[in-house]
């Protein structure tokens, strides 16, 4: 722990002690990246004609295009822990804990991804990952060169304070996509953290500068924009679909959202202003606008995390906000004839299309039943086979990606393009009419109970990529609708 007496001294200390053994470390690691850096552009060579990029897809660091300030691989020692900076700012890290961001690294999910495509396309393509994943990681060189066991907490804390702090510039506009994306941004790490207050209070440990990007879309983009590195095919595109929303022309950006609580996120989508919260910013600090840090989105399997059963809980209650369902008629029906059932699904909260992100992965699907007066069930679309695999007649939101060959892939570093995607714009809504064959003896009044239903991955996604029943992915209800259908 640092002693905030002198906290420079203690940083000093610190990197004294930590550099002798590196010395070696990074002589390694520059000729290791080196033979990287050649392999890289031989594969860029072979693959240069999928696209034209603008400007060298070759970062600092390879696919990824996070840099340093000075260019130079950064100091370890310059990411402080989480908790270093919690005994400060303590009400922002109640509130980060348990976040997605706070386990971008560790999420088993993710890990096994990311061993496998370390494994199957090479370090160049962890690499990649780990820019968004882990940023500190790559930036010091170390996610390559030290035993994942071994990596400090700065590191493995993937997404952390200190990393999303010392983020000095946005390059997306200079880079080879001409878009923020595949970690677009300029590390800075040292001793001043950079944020949106004009004039933060002075501190023992730091300086703090006022950017005004942290305050809008672009700066998530850097991250929530997912572009294969070699074949250019947008995989997540969370941030256009927000930009070409009622959304962004209201100036209603990402944070309005994810750095609030549940129910001010639901008023700032009603009402299309921003909901400000008044509070502490740190120990001692004065009174001011503050940005609650859950950032909880959709994955309820946050309760695998820790610290994260709270936020698994606002992540239900962020589904349950997002969408609603209406069966729109008919009003009657005869026995012996076709039932055509008219309904729609809206996207009334969400700043972006639902599903989002990841959406190879990511499952919404309709679950509908129709019964008769005495609660037998005369048609049902959704339910789950008995693998609790969605069959596939079902209406659902969600993407499938091919390879070059055109098979099915959930492999980020295989995908070459969609074969199928399809989402919730926000504000609008999409239309199905379920078509089915009444009996001749139907007792009537017929219900029928529409439910909509979220998973963030498939079952057999989990056995493939984590072995057998690794986990069951949580099934969450969004909403439902029951009407009645008189029968003449
Ligand atoms: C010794 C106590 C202390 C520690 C430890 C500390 N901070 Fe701060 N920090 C403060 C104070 C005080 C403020 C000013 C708050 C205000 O003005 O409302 C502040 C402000 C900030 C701001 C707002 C800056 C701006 O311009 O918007 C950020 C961001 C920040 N700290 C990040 C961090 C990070 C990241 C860490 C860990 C590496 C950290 N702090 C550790 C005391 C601390
Ligand atoms: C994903 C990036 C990200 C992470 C991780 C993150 N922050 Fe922030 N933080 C931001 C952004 C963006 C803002 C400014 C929000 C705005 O102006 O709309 C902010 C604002 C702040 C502020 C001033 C506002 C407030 O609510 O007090 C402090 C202090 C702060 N962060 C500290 C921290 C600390 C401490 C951690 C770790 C426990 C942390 N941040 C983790 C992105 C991040
Ligand atoms: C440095 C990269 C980075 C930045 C910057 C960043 N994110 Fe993230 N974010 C991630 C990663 C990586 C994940 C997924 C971690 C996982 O699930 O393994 C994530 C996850 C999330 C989730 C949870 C998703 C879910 O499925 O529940 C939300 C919400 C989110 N981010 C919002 C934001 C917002 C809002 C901003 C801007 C203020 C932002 N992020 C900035 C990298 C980033
Ligand atoms: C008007 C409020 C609002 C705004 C603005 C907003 N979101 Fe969301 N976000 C939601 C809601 C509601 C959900 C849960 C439903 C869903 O999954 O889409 C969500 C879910 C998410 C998820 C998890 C999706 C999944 O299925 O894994 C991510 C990631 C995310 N948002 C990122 C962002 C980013 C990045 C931005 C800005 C470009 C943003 N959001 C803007 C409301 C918002
Ligand atoms: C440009 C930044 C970026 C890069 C590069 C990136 N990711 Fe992600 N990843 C994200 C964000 C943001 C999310 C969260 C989106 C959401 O929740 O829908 C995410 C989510 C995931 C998830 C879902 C985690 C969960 O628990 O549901 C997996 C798996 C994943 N990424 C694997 C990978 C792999 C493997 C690579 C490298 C081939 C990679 N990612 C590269 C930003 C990135």
């Amino acid at each position: 722990m640092l002693s905030f007496d002198s906290p420079l001294t203690a940083i000093a200390q610190k990197q004294t002690l930590l550099k002798q053994p590196r010395q070696n470390v990074r002589f390694l690691t520059r000729f290791a990246s080196l033979a990287l850096l050649a392999v890289i552009s031989v594969a860029s060579a072979v693959w240069s004609w999928s696209q034209e990029p603008t400007a060298s897809r070759q970062g600092q660091y390879g696919l990824t295009q996070i840099r340093t300030a000075d260019g130079e691989i950064a100091d370890p020692t310059f990411f402080l822990s989480n908790e270093t900076c919690i005994t400060c700012h303590q009400r922002v890290g109640e509130e980060f804990l348990g976040s997605f961001h706070s386990a971008s690294h560790e999420d088993p999910l993710y890990r096994q991804f990311a061993l496998l495509a370390q494994a199957e396309a090479g370090d160049a393509m962890y690499t990649f990952c780990s820019g968004c994943h882990a940023p500190a990681g790559v930036v010091t060189e170390m996610i390559l060169h030290t035993p994942d066991a071994e990596l400090p907490e700065e590191i493995k804390g993937g997404v952390t304070c200190d990393v999303c702090h010392q983020i000095s510039s946005l390059t997306g506009h200079e880079g080879p996509w001409q878009q923020e994306g595949n970690a677009s941004f300029v590390l800075e790490p040292g001793l001043t953290k950079f944020g949106d207050y004009e004039k933060a209070k002075t501190n023992r440990l730091h300086a703090s500068e006022k950017k005004a990007f942290y305050s809008t879309s672009e700066y998530c983009a850097s991250c929530h924009t997912v572009i294969h590195p070699v074949n250019g095919l947008t995989i997540e595109n969370t941030y256009q679909e927000w930009k070409d929303s009622i959304y962004a022309e209201r100036g209603i950006q990402c944070q309005h959202c994810h750095m609030n609580s549940v129910e001010d996120a639901v008023r700032v989508a009603e009402t299309l202003e921003p909901v400000v919260r008044v509070g502490q910013s740190a120990a001692k600090g004065p009174e001011r606008d503050i940005h609650p840090h859950y950032f909880v989105g959709a994955n309820v399997d946050a309760n695998r995390l820790t610290h994260g059963p709270l936020h698994a809980k606002m992540a239900v209650a962020r589904l349950k906000s997002a969408a609603r369902i209406e069966v729109v008629g008919p009003k009657q029906c005869t026995p012996g004839q076709e039932l055509r059932i008219e309904m729609s699904v809206h996207n009334v909260a969400a700043g972006h299309n639902i599903p989002t992100g990841v959406t190879e992965l990511r499952q919404m699907w309709v679950d509908l039943k129709v019964l008769d007066a005495n609660g037998r069930t005369l048609f049902r679309t959704g339910e789950l086979d008995e693998h609790g695999e969605l069959p596939s007649d079902a209406i659902w939101f969600g993407a499938v990606a091919v390879d070059a060959e055109g098979r099915p892939t959930a492999k980020p570093w295989e995908m070459s393009r969609f074969l199928r995607q399809r989402s919730i714009p926000p504000k609008g809504a999409v239309r199905e009419t379920i078509i089915t064959q009444l009996p001749a003896e139907v007792v009537g009044p017929l219900s029928v109970e529409a439910k909509l239903l979220y998973r963030s991955v498939a079952p057999h996604v989990v056995d493939e990529v984590m072995g057998e029943d690794a986990f069951r992915p949580t099934i969450t209800e969004m909403t439902q609708t029951n009407v009645v259908i008189e029968v003449r």
